[in-house]
């Protein structure tokens, strides 16, 4: 079972509050889920690996840490996991990007893929999902799933909030998956909207309805 990591830094946490807070306008709610996404690239690259090169200083030589030419990619969901990726490309400047448009139809809530363009060497990359909201974890299932089916391996999933059920679902679904989250909410409504949530990410974030 993949596991769920809570990003519970207190800078996350006070400017996840501001992205809740339905007064807060389309500017500065995407000023913040910028920033959050950038917080929460580091504590999703914590454990990837150091090698050990031999460095002169002013001073002196010395042995020092750099990380080991790991291939990163990282994977908006289309639209609103577009609102993270420049915070995320801040920490991982490097990183190449690929791009799964879905949306959820508003009546059955089944994720409806229309756009995937991915790098060319996707499957020899580690993968970040990047979407801020994990509802019923639908589109978070397809999108790992196409990623799989075009040879994926190495997936991790970010969102700025989870609900329970969504966790579960991606984690049945996907068992090799971890999933980094600023918040894990109480539960969907019968839109399935989670709760309290934020609202609908994409219209915050573009001031779309
Ligand atoms: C939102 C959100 C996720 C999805 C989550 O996208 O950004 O992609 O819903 O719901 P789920 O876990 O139940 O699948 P939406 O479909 O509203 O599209 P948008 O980003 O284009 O607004
Ligand atoms: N998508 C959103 O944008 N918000 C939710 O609460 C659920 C799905």
């Amino acid at each position: 079972m993949g596991k769920l990591v809570i990003c519970d830094h207190p800078l996350i946490q006070h400017k996840l509050t501001f992205i809740r807070d339905v007064r807060t306008n389309t500017k500065e709610f995407r000023e913040h889920v910028d920033e959050v996404a950038t917080l929460m690239a580091y504590e999703i690259t914590r454990d990837i690996p150091l090698e050990t090169i031999t460095v002169q200083t002013p001073v002196a030589e010395t042995q020092s840490k750099v990380i080991s030419g790991r291939m990163l990619g990282l994977i908006p969901i289309l639209r609103a996991g577009l609102g993270m990726l420049e915070g995320v490309l801040k920490l991982l400047p490097a990183a190449k990007v690929g791009h799964v448009g879905l949306f959820r139809d508003p009546e059955t809530l089944q994720p409806v893929e229309y756009y995937i363009k991915l790098p060319t060497d996707v499957q020899e990359r580690e993968l970040i999902v990047i979407d801020p909201m994990l509802a019923t974890g639908g589109s978070a299932i397809a999108a790992i799933t196409s990623l799989k089916n075009r040879g994926c391996t190495q997936i991790k999933m970010m969102n700025l909030i989870a609900a329970p059920e969504g966790v579960a679902a991606v984690q049945a679904a996907h068992p090799d998956v971890d999933i980094y989250v600023a918040a894990l909410d109480d539960h969907l409504n019968e839109h399935g909207y989670i709760v309290p949530g934020l609202g609908d990410a994409g219209d915050r974030l573009y001031g779309t309805k």
